[in-house]
């Protein structure tokens, strides 16, 4: 997992739950990386999993509520840090259609070992569009989080349907209805 992930997720325990709380969570998990990432390096995925269970053990929010949040968080940093990639989608729609098809695979150019999701999207009609996301790290809930930040940021309203389609979670459903 890309550093960027990990100093974007001690930026939001930091500021949701104070400093503290980030040295509370890197001393009580006792990982490799001691806490210490770059945003160019790359870590075992396993160190986020576990430094969210322990965030979430502290604060008595859930991991899905937390990535959730997570994902608020990184699409910001997205839009600061990869403008281009939000220049030519009109709506939410062309650009949750580009993340498969433009934007992860330019993300795995940039990065080789990035480690991305894959999405089957297909627009069901106007007002709909069903993604299913696959990844063995089972992040859909960090998914959930950018595409509500999606459609905030073209100032669209909408549901977002969310059924697994496994029991690890590897594989979720996606439907978004705009309203
Ligand atoms: C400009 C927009 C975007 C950029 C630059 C971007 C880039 C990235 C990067 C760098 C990672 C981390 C990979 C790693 O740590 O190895 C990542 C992961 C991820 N991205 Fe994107 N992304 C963008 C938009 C989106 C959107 C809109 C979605 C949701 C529909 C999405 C879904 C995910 C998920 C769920 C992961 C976590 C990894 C996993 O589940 O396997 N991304 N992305």
């Amino acid at each position: 997992m890309k550093g960027i992930v990990f100093t974007e997720f001690f930026e939001l325990v930091e500021d949701n739950f104070g400093y503290e709380m980030v040295d509370k969570i890197i001393i009580n998990t006792d990982l490799p990386s001691k806490g210490v990432y770059t945003a160019v390096g790359t870590y075992s995925h396993t160190e986020i999993v576990i430094l969210l269970m322990e965030l979430s053990k502290q604060t008595k929010v859930s991991p899905g509520e937390l990535l959730r949040l997570f994902g608020h968080k990184l699409f910001d940093t997205f839009k600061n840090s990869y403008g281009m990639f939000f220049e030519k989608p009109t709506s939410s729609f062309e650009l949750l259609t580009s993340v498969e098809e433009y934007i992860h695979v330019e993300v795995k150019k940039l990065y080789p070992d990035a480690t991305l999701p894959s999405f089957d999207t297909e627009m069901l009609n106007e007002k709909s569009l069903k993604m299913v996301y696959k990844s063995e790290r089972s992040m859909s809930m960090l998914a959930k989080g950018l595409i509500e930040k999606s459609l905030e940021h073209y100032e669209e309203k909408g549901e977002i349907q969310m059924t697994p389609m496994n029991e690890e979670g590897s594989i979720v459903e996606f439907i978004i209805t705009l309203s």
